[in-house]
């Protein structure tokens, strides 16, 4: 199954670092950063688990659950968080998937078999409490994600959910948003009373709070 920006999150029920769990359940009005990696104790994947566990107060400000997901048993993941934690000085907190019957990998298209037939891509998902995907993006093997990007997007996406803007190339919370171009002028005086400015009839900035 091909899934898409705006399909609902295929549920499951699988077990974890923290027992089983019904997705749908678990993800119950948060966010999610669901993603996958290629195998435990590999050296990528170990910087990753940390700099996730690190940014745990972060996730957490913005209503925000990890859920990590590799093709390895509940009993391998745990011998290698303790890795984690020592290495990368940290405390991993948030489950990890144990999809070694790649369950859950090919529910949500993980496994790209030219690369590898049994270890899951570095798939991201970012999911909204209405359990929405929001956001798919695919690393390869060998190259560790941007977290940064990560806690990035998920501020635009949660930004252009509450007022109704979008975020230009490049945005960082705090820098001027765009007015989007089915909002009338009419309508954006009321919507934006501090103004805007207008470089192009279609495109039109604004400063939020
Ligand atoms: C890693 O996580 O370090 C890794 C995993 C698979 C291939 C190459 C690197």
């Amino acid at each position: 199954m091909t899934l898409r920006i705006g399909d609902t999150a295929p549920n499951f029920t699988i077990d974890t670092t923290q027992g089983s769990i019904k997705f749908h359940d678990w993800a119950k009005g948060s966010w999610v950063f669901f993603f996958s990696h290629p195998a435990d104790y590999t050296p990528v994947c170990t910087t990753e688990m940390g700099r996730t566990a690190q940014l745990a107060p972060e996730f957490e400000k913005r209503n925000v659950k990890p859920l990590g997901l590799s093709t390895d048993t509940v009993e391998a993941h745990k011998g290698w968080i303790n890795d984690v934690n020592d290495t990368q000085n940290t405390v991993l907190e948030f489950p990890i998937v144990a999809d070694k019957d790649l369950e859950v990998a090919q529910l949500y298209d993980m496994i790209h078999p030219n690369e590898s037939a049994t270890a899951t891509v570095r798939s991201v998902f970012i999911i909204d409490p209405n359990q929405k995907i929001r956001l798919i993006m695919t690393y390869p093997m060998t190259v560790g994600r941007n977290f940064n990007e990560i806690i990035r997007v998920i501020d635009a996406l949660q930004t252009t959910d509450r007022d109704e803007v979008a975020c230009p190339a490049d945005w960082m919370p705090g820098d001027s948003v765009i007015i989007r171009p089915t909002v009338s002028d009419e309508d954006a005086k009321e919507k934006f009373p501090q103004g805007w400015k207008t470089i192009r009839p279609y495109l039109r900035l604004t400063d939020i709070k």
